[in-house]
């Protein structure tokens, strides 16, 4: 699957906040570990299988509290232990370190991006050259075309881009090369976007992912 798991190291105190724990936790506790971090929050771009395999695991270790947003917590209906359900704006203080929540819909009702300082974890929202499916139970083309178009306006260019999924052939990039050369980031039509998301991407492209010129995402 390709999964990035981050951890968000604030140096003041030591505290970390590990993003969407999956797969292979034990490598995630001793980066930890090895780093002298102690994890006490668990942030969630959505909750999918393979970006929350790893919670319980992470949650026979450590103390950490689970994040994510009540839109996805609605959607996903799992019973989940106490966790702190959030807006979109909310912010999520680890240590020092602020933390924004967005409120990001089009890959899931609920799906998360996370911005602090120059850097944008995107989940499976928006990936390097990429963005995630909208055909998957609580996927909507429509709402992801506004939330990439509101993702574009409102964040300066020079954004780190950091998502769920290493689908291309770099691990990260900024919001002005996504505006520049990801398909997703050129349409100015709602219906066209639909059409490239749903049915033409599909068919055409594969990973890795590469830049797009821009017009030469479809024909008409
Ligand atoms: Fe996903």
């Amino acid at each position: 699957m390709e999964n990035f798991v981050y951890l968000l190291h604030d140096h003041a105190s030591n505290r970390a906040a590990v993003v969407d724990p999956a797969w292979d936790v034990p490598a995630v506790l001793a980066c930890a570990q090895e780093h002298g971090m102690q994890i006490t929050d668990i942030l969630l771009t959505h909750s999918h299988h393979d970006h929350v395999n790893g919670i319980s695991d992470v949650l026979q270790h450590t103390d950490a509290q689970l994040h994510l947003l009540k839109a996805e917590a609605q959607f996903w209906g799992q019973g989940l232990d106490l966790p702190t359900l959030h807006h979109g704006g909310d912010v999520i203080r680890v240590g020092a370190t602020d933390i924004t929540a967005l409120h990001t819909p089009g890959h899931t009702p609920g799906s998360a991006c996370y911005h602090l300082g120059d850097d944008l974890i995107t989940g499976d929202t928006l990936f390097v050259f990429g963005c995630g499916r909208c055909d998957l139970a609580g996927g909507d083309p429509e709402q992801m075309y506004v939330t990439l178009k509101d993702m574009a306006a409102h964040f300066p260019d020079t954004t780190v881009i950091r998502p769920g999924h290493n689908y291309a052939e770099q691990d990260t990039s900024t919001l002005r090369e996504q505006i520049e050369g990801n398909p997703f980031m050129h349409f100015d039509d709602s219906a066209r976007f639909v059409r490239y998301r749903m049915h033409y991407h599909g068919l055409h492209r594969d990973t890795p992912y590469g830049p797009v010129p821009r017009g030469e995402e479809m024909p008409d």
